[in-house]
């Protein structure tokens, strides 16, 4: 692991890979193609989050919404994600990478779901960087099922409500056990969030980059990281030299 980076190296980092639809238009070429030049973006991403020492990256493959797309590019979209697990899992796991799987796995189609399992299980003992696909998920489902469990256990006398705390529901998200995203990027130049880890995101730092996502390179995404090292994060608190000024 190198530090590619001088100044803080953000945890985690969460990015909602959009434009690849535009991309391909802007060549001629059906939305399909958009698509699967992205999935090249993503393998060098990987890479480069991993050799700047980022400890976790989630990408949001597919939303909950994204199945109101036409038949064919959700089946384009299912078909590239198992392509790259069936291609990249034996060299993600040499390269020590820890696969997570974030969304409703359980209206997956059942070609696509042992697939998933297996990623996350072949590579549940990994050290490296951990890399979250996040797959038919959205913010709102993800908290909706969260909620649902923690009814069911007050309701089943397991738990008191008064237990339950900002802490406890985020043990309950499908996120558990991932520290919030110090940073999120979205390409395209779209400024919005679009029911992605709503959540977690309370104190990340945004970032709004104009690239497709298939043009978004190393170079992008080191430049992305450099502009987050000199964000002053404060957490809701206030700055250190500010509150020395202020309390004079
Ligand atoms: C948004 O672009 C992109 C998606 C909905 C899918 C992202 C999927 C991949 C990059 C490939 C599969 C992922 C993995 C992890 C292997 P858009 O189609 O909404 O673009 P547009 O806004 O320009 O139409």
């Amino acid at each position: 692991m190198t530090n590619l980076t001088a100044g803080p190296v953000p945890q985690h980092v969460a990015i909602i890979m959009d434009g690849n639809g535009r991309w391909a238009k802007a060549r001629g070429l059906p939305r399909t193609m958009g698509h699967r030049k992205g999935v090249e973006a993503v393998r060098e991403t990987v890479r480069t989050a991993a050799s700047a020492g980022i400890q976790y990256l989630t990408l949001y493959a597919f939303s909950s919404e994204n199945w109101r797309r036409p038949e064919s590019e959700v089946t384009d979209l299912m078909g590239l994600l198992k392509m790259f697990i069936r291609r990249d899992l034996a060299e993600l796991h040499k390269e020590n990478v820890r696969i997570r799987i974030i969304g409703d796995k359980v209206q997956l189609r059942s070609d696509l779901l042992p697939l998933l399992l297996e990623a996350e299980e072949t590579t549940r003992g990994n050290t490296g960087i951990t890399l979250v696909i996040a797959f038919n998920y959205g913010s709102r489902d993800e908290i909706t099922r969260a909620v649902q469990r923690l009814a069911s256990d007050v309701a089943n006398g397991l738990l008191a409500p008064h237990q339950i705390t900002a802490e406890h529901l985020s043990a309950t998200l499908d996120t558990q056990g991932i520290p919030d995203p110090d940073l999120v990027i979205r390409t395209s130049g779209e400024e919005r969030l679009s029911n992605f880890l709503l959540w977690q995101s309370a104190y990340s730092e945004l970032m709004f980059l104009p690239d497709f996502w298939p043009d978004f390179s190393r170079e992008t995404f080191l430049k992305a990281l450099e502009s987050y090292a000199c964000r002053d994060r404060r957490f809701g608190g206030v700055d250190e030299t500010t509150r020395a000024v202020g309390s004079v």
